[in-house]
């Protein structure tokens, strides 16, 4: 299967806008996957739909090898040149261009509910070597309820998008399912807090980067845009500096030993 056209039209075109105005992974969750999984400094692992490399810089430092795997040309442009020490290949879930049995992990971080299929859990089975494992990662908004969050989210419902918090795509009995009965143990799971200090215009560019809202045209995102900048700057308290605050929310699972699937 070739990539989720959602997901080329919601990223491919604006690599750069999601390398700004995206979060990245805090240390702890990143070293609490490799402790999961019982990787270090001798590992190979794969960064799978690294978009433009946000896990890919985390992971570098800290393994043996990183192969980042995206379809996207422009992601893999952004890749390059935010973390030009990277490996990179253009290939996808379904069609991962290794060998099998060739890394010890495999990473899809904000990502995987793009291709949450049997299809692509076989691919990845195949290429991670029996004992290695799988971390599946996302950051969660942790929504306050404040008042401007409420402003912003009806600015969004008045166009009739979800807020992240209605958007569920983290939920384990959803894609947990393309798991069943492939070579894996159970998931476990964490969640560890982090924040991404911005001020409105960058908080209102963040926003615009949910992938629903990046497949409008670019007159309804331009209005999107003059309607939550004007809400924000009148309700937010502090428009100068906003903090988001999120859960980096993990999973992890070890490769089984037995027969490949
Ligand atoms: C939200 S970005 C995540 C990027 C990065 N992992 C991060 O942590 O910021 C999702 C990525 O999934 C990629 N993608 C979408 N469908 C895919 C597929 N079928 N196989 C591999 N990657 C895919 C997109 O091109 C995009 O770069």
């Amino acid at each position: 299967m070739a990539i989720d056209p959602r997901a080329e039209q919601a990223f491919g075109s604006e690599a750069e806008a999601y390398e700004r105005h995206r979060p990245g992974w805090p240390g702890e969750a990143v070293a609490r996957a490799l402790g999961c999984l019982g990787l270090g400094p001798e590992s190979e692992v794969v960064d799978l739909a690294a978009g433009t490399g946000k896990l890919t810089r985390e992971l570098i430092p800290l393994v043996g090898r990183v192969i980042a795997v995206e379809p996207s040309a422009d992601m893999r442009r952004a890749l390059a040149a935010a973390v030009p020490a990277a490996e990179t290949l253009d290939g996808t879930a379904e069609t991962i261009p290794l060998p099998d049995s060739s890394v010890d992990g495999l990473f899809a971080a904000e990502a995987f509910h793009w291709f949450a299929t049997r299809e692509a859990v076989a691919e990845i089975a195949r290429v991670v070597r029996p004992g290695g494992g799988v971390a599946l990662l996302w950051n969660m908004h942790q929504l306050g309820g404040d008042p401007w969050q409420a402003e912003a989210f009806a600015t969004l419902g008045e166009i009739g998008a979800p807020a992240p918090g209605q958007l569920g795509r983290h939920e384990l009995e959803r894609w947990g399912q393309a798991f069943e009965g492939a070579p894996f143990d159970s998931f476990e799971e964490f969640s560890v807090p982090h924040e991404q200090r911005t001020d409105v215009p960058g908080l209102v560019e963040h926003i615009l980067t949910w992938s629903h809202l990046r497949v409008l045209d670019d007159a309804k995102r331009d209005e999107l845009r003059r309607e939550l900048l004007s809400v924000l700057e009148r309700e937010h308290p502090s428009p100068g500096d906003v903090v988001i605050s999120y859960r980096a929310r993990l999973y992890c699972a070890r490769r089984t030993r037995g027969a490949r699937t």
